[in-house]
């Protein structure tokens, strides 16, 4: 082919891949130079001319009681991902400070994180430190690497480790020495995203250069997360419907930043589907508040910029709440609460300003025993309310409204959906925080539905809106997803929660908790392999379920 004809064709495809947003599968052959993306938004990354520095952070995810932890290293989610076709190599010069173990991984799919764990599927982990390289291989089966494979070396400060998919095998070598254990086909979804991470208190160490490279008819090739685009919207898609549904309803999802980095079903279905989105995990205080002094707006920042370049509105979760608090914070004395809870508060609403337009300021404040001494649930006993008592629900609605003026602000509930002593209980309790001035413009009604033969009533349901309404709160269905006892009877309930909410003015927007039981948090909690729930509108293979077309149906009932 004359070479003016070849460039353009690659330019041609260079194109196509650009509005298709992957290039997938990777041609034969190839280069790719992994450092030139952004590695900017890597927590404890920071990218400059010598390569890309990496500080420890030692992110945990802890239990609600504070126990536990579980590992959470960085993953690069907007990054470069690399595109593979059989054999490849990629290799990673890194320069180590003395003390200092350097870990690299390489993930075959993302892991999903939850608020209480995190499920590792198929991945690699290189670490290299003053006396040994290892390679640890997860194959989706464990939360435990399936081989961890150590070999002694002596390596120099600055050192280029290099891991090769060859003919069936993961080789992991620096200069003579070499790890190779079977490939469980870590790499078979045909892409690869990075994540690095070093030990806390130990000197950062630096990755100087990061490259892949095509081996014996195997093929490479980047795609830069920053250009990607989503398709347009089809024209019966949720979003469109509802925005011609009599009146326009933002209908929305919660999302998480490391499906849609990436899963690029997943994303597309957000982008198309979908004008809302709330912040399923990252910004509750365990992910942005890490540390007394540490934020990490990076998974948080991602979200509000997809949502942004998607024209979504993003309600956020959640800044107040009993649980998801990581350990440092359930352990501050009493008589420091208040300042660490409003500080919270001021911070993350601050950093978001004009950027969420809503929040839920406080989230569940209501026990969750129904039979509580005084008949009715009272409130949930926690690290906020035995410091301040019901108080600090004031002070966490003023602090939020003190940092974004223009912000909506919720308070978000479960099982108050029904006539009974839940929704008299927060009922009583949102009228006395507009008694005393409390600036709460709303009410999220989660609308779980999570047990066979438990069920919502329209009804009822829109009756409780309309309470709401003349008390002058806004009302909004913020988290649903129902129990799949049947297709038809998940549809059911989908559509007549959508139709209740439509059918009331003050109701402010419709979202699922989800979007696919691909991510859905009602999988079983740290199950290898996942285990997941059927709660959602799509299945885990992305299929519509009968309850996307009810859906349907009912916003397009209204906008007749
Ligand atoms: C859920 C998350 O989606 C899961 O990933 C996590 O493991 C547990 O919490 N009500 C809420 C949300 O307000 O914060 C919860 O989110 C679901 C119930």
């Amino acid at each position: 082919m004359p070479n003016l004809s070849r460039a353009c064709l690659t330019l041609f495809v260079s194109v196509l891949c650009l509005l298709a947003s992957a290039c997938s599968p990777a041609r034969s052959g190839g280069r790719a130079d992994l450092l030139a993306g952004d590695w900017s938004h890597v927590p404890g990354a920071t990218a400059g001319s010598g390569g890309v520095r990496i500080h420890g952070l030692g992110r945990q995810i802890v239990l609600q009681d504070g126990t536990g932890g579980q590992p959470h290293p960085p993953v690069n989610l907007r990054g470069p991902q690399l595109q593979v076709r059989g054999d490849f190599r990629v290799s990673a010069t890194v320069h180590r400070p003395a003390g200092q173990t350097a870990s690299l991984y390489l993930y075959g799919e993302v892991p999903i994180v939850y608020d209480e764990w995190r499920q590792m599927r198929r991945g690699l982990r290189i670490t290299v430190s003053e006396r040994a390289l290892s390679l640890a291989v997860w194959d989706g089966g464990s939360a435990a690497p399936a081989v961890d494979r150590t070999a002694p070396v002596t390596a120099p400060a600055t050192v280029t480790v290099t891991v090769e998919r060859d003919a069936g095998d993961l080789v992991l070598s620096a200069g003579d020495t070499r790890v190779s254990v079977p490939d469980p086909g870590v790499f078979d979804a045909g892409s690869v995203m990075f994540g690095v991470d070093a030990v806390p208190g130990e000197p950062d160490w630096t990755l100087a250069a990061l490259e892949a490279t095509a081996r014996d008819g195997g093929g490479v090739a980047v795609r830069d997360t920053r250009t990607a685009r989503e398709p347009a919207p089809p024209s019966d898609s949720l979003r469109g419907l509802a925005e011609d549904a009599g009146r326009p309803l933002p209908i929305g999802a919660a999302m998480a930043a490391e499906p849609l980095a990436g899963d690029d079903g997943y994303r597309a279905l957000a982008a198309t589907q979908f004008s809302m989105l709330t912040t399923e995990n990252a910004l509750k205080p365990q992910f942005v508040h890490p540390g007394p002094d540490t934020y990490d707006f990076t998974e948080g920042d991602l979200l509000v910029d997809f949502a942004a370049a998607n024209r979504m509105r993003v309600h956020g979760h959640t800044l107040v709440f009993g649980e998801a608090n990581p350990r440092w914070m359930q352990q501050v004395a009493v008589a420091d609460r208040e300042r660490v809870m409003t500080d919270h508060v001021r911070t993350v609403a601050g950093h978001y300003r004009g950027r969420v337009a809503e929040w839920d300021v406080v989230n569940e404040p209501l026990s969750p025993d129904d039979d509580g001494p005084d008949g009715g649930p009272g409130l949930r006993e926690h690290l906020w309310q035995e410091a301040m008592g019901e108080s600090y629900i004031d002070k966490a609605f003023t602090a939020a409204r003190a940092a974004d003026p223009e912000a909506k602000l919720y308070l978000n509930e479960f099982g108050a959906e029904a006539d009974g002593p839940r929704w008299d209980a927060l009922y009583a309790l949102v009228a006395r925080l507009k008694e005393r001035g409390v600036p709460v413009d709303g009410v999220g009604f989660q609308s779980h539905i999570h047990e066979a033969g438990d069920h919502i009533d329209p009804a009822q349901l829109r009756s409780h809106i309309a309470d709401l309404a003349e008390l002058g709160l806004s009302a909004r269905i913020s988290e649903i997803d129902v129990y799949g006892e049947s297709p038809d009877v998940q549809a059911t309930q989908f559509a007549g929660v959508l139709g209740a909410c439509l059918s009331e003015p003050t109701c402010t927007s419709f979202s699922t908790w989800g979007i696919t039981d691909r991510y859905g948090s009602t999988a079983e909690h740290d199950s290898y392999p996942l285990e997941p729930g059927d709660e959602l509108p799509w299945d885990q293979l992305l299929r519509e379920k009968p309850a996307v077309a009810a859906l349907r149906d009912t916003l397009r009932a209204a906008g007749r």
